[in-house]
């Protein structure tokens, strides 16, 4: 099982070389964290798992983290990827062959790229994100070392405020061993990473995660404990 002790130490034991790479990447609007980024690399890493698939690419942020650092690379799913301006040529030219980016509906398409990459992958759902993000982890649990659903933060936004975030009771009721990444010991380690992605937009850190951000972390039948 994944504990948030077992996490950050597999994060301190892979930082050292996974933290230079990712520092170097310009950060985009709309993007996992920094943190998060170098949290998912280093659980992959300490699992010796070589190829990230995602669903939801946007302006690629985490796609060219991914490929920076997984030796195979990234497959990239994306329904509306002909809207993010030149994102799609901007990775093919930085990273060639490590990313294979992939026009379709991530509920659809990445429980059967999972069913060919079985036992070797990480996956992260960074849309669709909530009940269908949930859908799809229980299609491909079996077959990955980890999957991940952003956007499983505490609350989530409504029209007038904000109410506690409904995909995150149903996550862990369904995984009751589910991680989440905005455990205080994470994010008082990691947090301060992540201040390209709020300063000179939000006030705060806490003001962009209030209602996003947060990985929630489900081990797979292939995680080695
Ligand atoms: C928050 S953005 C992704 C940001 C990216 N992961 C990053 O870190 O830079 C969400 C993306 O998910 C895509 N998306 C939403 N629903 C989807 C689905 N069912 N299948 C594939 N992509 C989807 C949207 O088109 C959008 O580009």
């Amino acid at each position: 099982m994944l504990t948030v002790a077992k996490l950050i130490e597999c994060v301190e034991r892979h930082r050292a070389t996974i933290w230079p790479v990712l520092d170097k990447i310009e950060y985009r609007p709309s993007g996992i964290l920094p943190s998060e980024a170098l949290i998912f690399c280093c659980l992959a890493q300490s699992q010796c798992v070589e190829e990230a698939i995602e669903s939801g690419r946007r302006f690629g942020y985490s796609t060219d983290c991914f490929a920076s650092v997984f030796p195979l690379g990234v497959v990239s799913v994306d329904s509306q990827s002909e809207s993010h301006g030149d994102t799609d040529a901007r990775l093919k030219k930085r990273h060639g062959s490590g990313v294979m980016l992939i026009k379709d509906d991530g509920a659809i398409r990445i429980p059967q790229l999972a069913a060919c990459h079985a036992g070797h992958i990480a996956v992260l759902l960074d849309g669709p994100k909530g009940p269908a993000a949930l859908d799809v982890v229980d299609k491909i649990i079996d077959k990955v070392v980890f999957a991940a659903i952003h956007d499983l933060s505490q609350r989530c936004e409504t029209p007038g405020g904000s109410q506690p975030n409904a995909s995150r009771a149903m996550a862990r009721r369904l995984y009751p061993d589910v991680l989440f990444t905005d455990a205080p010991e994470i994010t008082e380690a990691y947090g301060h990473l992540d201040e390209r992605a709020w300063k000179g937009t939000y006030g705060s850190r806490s003001e962009l995660t209030a209602c996003g951000s947060t990985l929630g972390i489900f081990c797979g039948g292939h995680w080695r404990s």
